[in-house]
C-alpha cells in the first residue's frame, strides 16, 4: 500500500509493510516509542554546541511533547498536534543544508538508541526529508519573522569557526 501525506510544500510517499496495515502508528507494538525517541533526540539537540543555539528560548519539555504529537499525527495516530506546520514555523531561522543534515544525524542516532522499529525509522526520516525544501533557507534575506517581535535566528557553525581560527 502506498500512503500519501500531503502538506504545504511537502509530499511524502511511503510504502507500508503490507496491504493489511492501516498506517504506521497501528503497526507499532510500543505506542510510547515516538516519545522515547524524541526524549533522546532533544537531549542531543540541547547538548549540541551549534543546534542548541536555535533552542535557547524554547522549553525542552514543551517542544519534546509538541514534536511527539506532531509525529504521531503524521504516522496516522491520534491528531493532538495543534501547532503550525513546519513550513510556517521556521521562516525566521537561517537553516542551511549542513544544519539540516546535522539534525537528521542526531535523529538517526536517537532512533537507533531507542531501538525504533525499521518501519518507524524509515517513515520518520521520510517525513523529515519531505520538509527540507520548505525549511532550508541559507541566506538571512530569505527569512521572514512570524511576529513583529521575532528575531532572525542565524548562527554560524561554531565548530567550523573554531577550526578556521586555529
Ligand atoms: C535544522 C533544522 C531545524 C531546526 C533548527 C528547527 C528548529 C525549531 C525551533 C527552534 C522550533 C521552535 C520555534 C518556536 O516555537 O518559536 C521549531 C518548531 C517546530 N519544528 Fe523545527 N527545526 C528544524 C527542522 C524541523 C523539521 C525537519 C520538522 C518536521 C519534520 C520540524 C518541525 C517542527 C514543528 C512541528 C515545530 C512546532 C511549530 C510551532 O507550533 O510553532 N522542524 N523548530
Amino acid at each position: 500500500m502506498i500512503l500519501i501525506i500531503c502538506w504545504t510544500k511537502a509530499l511524502i510517499l511511503v510504502k507500508c509493510p503490507d496491504k493489511n496495515s492501516m498506517n504506521v502508528y497501528d503497526s507499532l507494538t510500543d505506542k510510547d516509542i515516538v516519545r522515547k525517541v524524541n526524549e533522546i533526540f532533544y537531549d542531543k539537540i540541547y547538548d549540541h554546541p551549534w543546534m542548541s543555539l536555535y533552542f535557547k528560548e524554547i522549553d525542552k519539555e514543551f517542544i519534546t511533547k509538541q514534536q511527539t504529537d506532531f509525529i504521531i499525527g503524521a504516522l496516522g495516530g491520534p491528531k493532538k498536534y495543534g501547532g503550525r506546520m513546519p513550513s510556517n514555523a521556521h521562516t525566521h531561522m537561517v537553516i542551511t543544508d549542513e544544519l539540516f543534515d546535522l539534525r537528521q544525524q542526531l535523529l538517526i542516532e536517537a532512533l537507533n538508541e531507542a531501538h525504533a522499529p525499521e518501519i518507524l525509522t524509515n517513515f520518520w526520516l521520510k517525513i523529515d526529508e519531505a520538509f527540507r525544501g520548505a525549511i532550508v533557507q541559507s541566506d538571512p534575506s530569505q527569512c521572514k519573522p512570524r511576529y513583529a517581535t521575532d528575531e532572525i535566528l542565524n548562527f554560524p557553525n561554531p565548530l567550523t569557526s573554531l577550526k578556521k581560527a586555529s
